[in-house]
């Protein structure tokens, strides 16, 4: 079966009970991005930020894995050193159905940041502004999560991944956030055959050699049972 580079988006925990971020009734149609998901909006409101990213942990700890996640973690179990798992979602959902060492390129609600001095450390349940770093006290510490403007983890990690993937897939992403959205190509233009799998067509529908649609608890499932025969 080759090299399998998988990249998954907000589709994937979507019926897990998380919300997606531009569907109808996304987080982005009732979140002011600019507010929440920014470092220049942390600056003018670290508070609201830290709400909004406590509600998305309570909401995770509340969720359980769906049919898709647990379909990747029996397919890296399968063949773990032939699948790389990339994920744009915060949530750890994949972990919880046993994946491991999945790429979480957007960070991780678990994981709380110094802004001052890049100390990491697991996030308690309800982050605040009065919370101090452990490492060197200063009052500056967010999620560890990426915000648009920053510049996304482990893209060396991922880059390779890219240039020996023999299968990429893109499960339940919209392919609007670079640079996620433009690794189809990049694996494209390195031999890879393409395949994306969502409800609906994506903004890069296009650039695939293949599209599959349908919720990701069906599809998941199907896709790895077939290439597992
Ligand atoms: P989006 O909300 O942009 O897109 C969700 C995608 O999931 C859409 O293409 C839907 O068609 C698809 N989808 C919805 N329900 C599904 C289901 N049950 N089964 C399969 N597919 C389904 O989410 P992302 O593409 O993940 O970044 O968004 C990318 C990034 O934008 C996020 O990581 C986040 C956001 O702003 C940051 O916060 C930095």
């Amino acid at each position: 079966m080759g090299h399998i580079v998988i990249l998954t988006g907000a589709g994937l925990s979507a019926e897990s009970g998380l919300g997606t971020f531009r569907d109808k009734e996304g987080l982005w149609t009732r979140y002011d991005i600019d507010e929440v998901a920014t470092p220049q909006g942390f600056a003018r409101n670290p508070g609201l930020v830290h709400e909004f990213y406590n509600a998305r942990r309570a909401n995770c700890r509340q969720a359980q894995p769906n049919p898709a996640h647990i379909a990747l973690a029996d397919l890296q179990h399968f063949a773990a050193d032939r699948v790389t798992l990339i994920t744009q979602n915060v949530d750890d959902l994949l972990e919880r159905a046993g994946a491991s060492d999945v790429i979480h390129m957007h960070g991780h609600l678990t994981g709380a940041l110094c802004a001052a001095c890049e100390h990491r450390w697991t996030a308690p349940d309800t982050m605040s502004i009065a919370d101090a770093c452990p490492s060197c006290g200063q009052h500056s510490t967010r999620p560890d999560v990426v915000w648009f403007g920053e510049i996304p983890y482990h893209m060396d990690k991922i880059d390779t991944a890219l240039a020996t993937a023999d299968l990429f897939v893109a499960i339940g992403t919209s392919g609007n956030v670079y640079p996620a959205a433009g690794f189809v190509q990049d694996a494209s233009a390195r031999g890879a055959r393409t395949l994306e799998l969502n409800l609906a067509h994506s903004a890069i529908t296009p650039l695939f050699d293949e599209t599959r649609l349908g919720p990701a608890s069906k599809i998941v499932p199907k896709w790895v049972a077939e290439i597992q025969q």
